[in-house]
């Protein structure tokens, strides 16, 4: 089973979508292994997005993920990277297809209501940025 990290942007949570989005996640039949709300702080916001260092759009995505709290999530299934992504949508808000959480949701690129873990290496990677092993259950989910 796979392993991805969701995070439910500052936009998301100001928005009261929490609801909405961790619901569309069970609807679909994904499991939640970890679930928190907490404030990114700005060491763990540059090493999460450490390949967007030096990019126009850096310092306001920066500023933007530590502005306020967030929804971190583990979402773990079969090929759950790839259909948590496919759920997100394209990261581009006009590129988003309706159906998806940015197309119905975003009109912003940066403010992009959630974001989705784009391989199996950056899961690994972000999911031990924001989690203690502790923190991530195993349970059996009946669908
Ligand atoms: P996310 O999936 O969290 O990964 C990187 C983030 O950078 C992305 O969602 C957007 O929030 C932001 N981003 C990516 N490309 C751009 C861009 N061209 N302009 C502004 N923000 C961007």
């Amino acid at each position: 089973m796979e392993k991805t990290l969701l995070i439910i942007k500052p936009d998301g949570v100001e928005r009261g979508l929490v609801g909405e989005i961790i619901g569309r996640i069970e609807r679909k039949g994904l499991k939640l292994s970890a679930l928190k709300l907490d404030i990114i702080g700005r060491e763990k916001a540059s090493l999460h997005y450490a390949e967007h260092e030096g990019k126009e759009f850096y310092d306001s995505l920066i500023n933007f993920i530590t502005s306020s709290p967030v929804v971190l999530a583990v979402v773990e299934g079969e090929k759950a990277i790839a259909t948590m992504r496919k759920m997100a949508g394209a990261t581009r808000a006009l590129e988003a297809e309706a159906g998806t959480i940015r197309g119905d949701f975003a009109m912003d690129t940066t403010k992009n209501i959630v974001h989705s873990s784009d391989s199996a290496e950056s899961a690994e990677r972000e999911i031990k940025n924001f989690f203690k092993p502790e923190e991530i259950m195993a349970y059996k989910l009946y669908l």
